[in-house]
């Protein structure tokens, strides 16, 4: 068995930056978890406790059974991918996949056995005499998947492996980790700023923000259910449209649900749940009417950008991490979208709609 529990896990740097302030989660036997979240938010620190590279201020990390807080990194069983690979560029690729199995003493048959079967599985078999600068990225980033693998570990980590990568290779390696993963069943845990690479990577997603876990759960749970405006806005891209309402404005819009009462909040709702239309929403839905200033046509869909104009009334102002005061996305599938300048009525049915309290913090079900 090798799975890994955080136990209110914390990291305070020498100098008092408290870049973890307790941190659970558990990943079961064979699954990929990611750590996602914005850059400084604590992905790599954590991993780095995890590998043994950091230390742990307070609380525990068990790795298989066995806490692993005063154990040595080489005797936590585990192997890390880094985002710049760290290959030796001196020796071939054979010998970089080599190095750490012949400092633990394995036998040589061994070893050989090993480099190849995981070359065959990285198709790098052609490519083991060649030296790093020989290689593009994306091989590179295979030499260093192989020496992870070779090693056999209990655990991988990856701290961003592919932002190094162009945006096609990213997306090719990116669908590799995965099929790799599931046919070694190996526990990993993930780190990455890219939500797209979280979503589809993830059977287990924990989103971080400012050194703590908004939300954590399979992926597109999160995705249908986040926990704060904060998971709302991160996780789908474009973000989630988020709109502050006055007490009034939620009677108004929520009238009826007694959950929704009184209370002032943000109303919350995905890009592609808006239908551009000329009926207004059945009862309890949405109905906004915006003046298109953007238009933006990708191929496959066509987001378009519209300004409320809610009878009249002047925008209300946006709270960090929403859009632009009154700016709503709607994502409209092919290439017919309005002009700009045009005024047009967006729907939404109730059961799309996402209420969150007025500080963003907590999600309130409707
Ligand atoms: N050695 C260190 N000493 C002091 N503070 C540090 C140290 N390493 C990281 N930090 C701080 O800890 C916080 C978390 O950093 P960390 O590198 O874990 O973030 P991250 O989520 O991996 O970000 P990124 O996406 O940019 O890689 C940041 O505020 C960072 O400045
Ligand atoms: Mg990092």
């Amino acid at each position: 068995m090798s799975n890994v529990t955080l136990r209110n896990v914390r990291k305070t740097y020498p100098g008092g930056v408290e870049a973890i302030k307790g941190i659970d989660f558990a990943v079961d036997d064979g699954q990929f978890c990611v750590l996602v979240g914005p850059s400084g938010c604590g992905k790599s620190t954590l991993l780095r406790m995890v590998a043994g590279l950091e230390t742990i201020t307070k609380g525990e990390i068990d790795i298989g059974g066995r806490v692993v807080n005063d154990i040595e990194p080489a005797d936590r069983d585990i192997a890390m991918v880094f985002q710049n690979y760290a290959l030796y560029p001196h020796m071939s690729v054979y010998n970089n996949m080599a190095y750490g199995l012949r400092n633990r003493g394995m036998p040589k048959p061994e070893i050989d056995t090993r480099v190849r079967e995981a070359a065959r599985i990285l198709e790098i078999g052609a490519l083991l005499e060649r030296k790093p600068r020989q290689l593009s990225g994306g091989q590179r980033q295979r030499v260093a998947m192989g020496r992870a693998i070779v090693r056999q570990p209990k655990v991988f980590l990856f701290d961003e492996p592919l932002s190094n990568l162009d945006a096609k290779l990213r997306i090719a390696m990116r669908v590799e980790i995965r099929k790799l993963q599931r046919r070694l069943n190996t526990t990993s845990i993930y780190v990455t700023h890219d939500q797209l690479e979280a979503m589809t990577l993830a059977d287990i997603l924990v989103v971080m923000n400012g050194g703590m876990v908004e939300q954590i759960g399979n992926p597109l749970e999160v995705y249908r259910k986040p926990a704060s405006t904060f998971v709302a806005s991160f996780i789908g891209a474009p973000p989630m449209n988020l709109i502050t309402l006055d007490a009034d404005e939620i009677r108004a819009q929520f009238s009826g649900d007694a959950r929704a009462n009184t209370e002032a909040g943000i109303l919350g709702i995905r890009p592609e749940d808006l239908l551009i239309s000329t009926e207004a929403a059945a009862s309890g839905g949405l109905s906004l009417d915006l003046v298109v200033d953007a238009i933006e046509r990708v191929g496959a869909e066509t987001f378009v950008y519209g300004a409320r104009a809610r009878h009249g009334e002047p925008a209300i102002s946006a709270r960090p991490g929403e859009l632009p005061p009154g700016e709503v996305i709607v994502r409209v599938p092919g290439q017919n979208a309005p002009a700009v300048g045009e005024r047009i009525m967006v729907t939404a049915p109730r059961e799309r709609l996402h209420l969150f309290s007025a500080d963003g913090r907590r999600r309130i079900d409707l």
